[in-house]
């Protein structure tokens, strides 16, 4: 299919990604997601800093990849990977935009309690929260 036609078939399929960019001519809202969550996954090599981790951090994504889709938030909310934040040293350290909450020493029992409060909920975790 070509023409007006083609454009709005692929346009329906990608809806999210033309209100992304929607937003960023019109309203200066960058967010993809509702919620993006970021996991650090860097790993030193053995006596340098402390670090998060890449094993444990690819836990820590899955789990919360798993119970995104256990919730049906997959088009709502994105867990990934992500580099250092610079704060190692209370690793395994997770990011949540849009609020720029950060959550230290997060295992992966933790990650159906930050679903469930923060995520879906709106309330942080205090427990885990880092503050700056
Ligand atoms: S290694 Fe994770 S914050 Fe630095």
């Amino acid at each position: 299919m070509d023409g007006v036609e083609g454009s709005k078939e692929k346009a329906a399929g990608i809806g999210h990604i033309f209100k992304f960019m929607d937003n960023i001519a019109g309203k200066g809202n960058f967010m993809l997601y509702e919620k993006h969550i970021f996991v650090c996954v860097n790993q030193r090599p053995e006596g340098a800093r402390i670090c998060c981790g890449e094993e444990h951090g690819l836990k820590l994504v899955q789990a919360f990849k798993e119970e995104i889709l256990k919730r049906g938030l997959k088009v709502k909310v994105r867990a990934q990977k992500t580099g250092c934040f610079d704060i190692c040293e209370t690793g395994p350290n997770v990011m949540v935009y849009p609020e720029g909450i950060v959550y230290g020493k997060v295992m992966v029992s933790d990650v159906p309690e930050i679903m469930e409060n923060h995520i879906v909920g709106g309330k942080p975790v205090d427990r885990l929260r880092i503050n700056f």
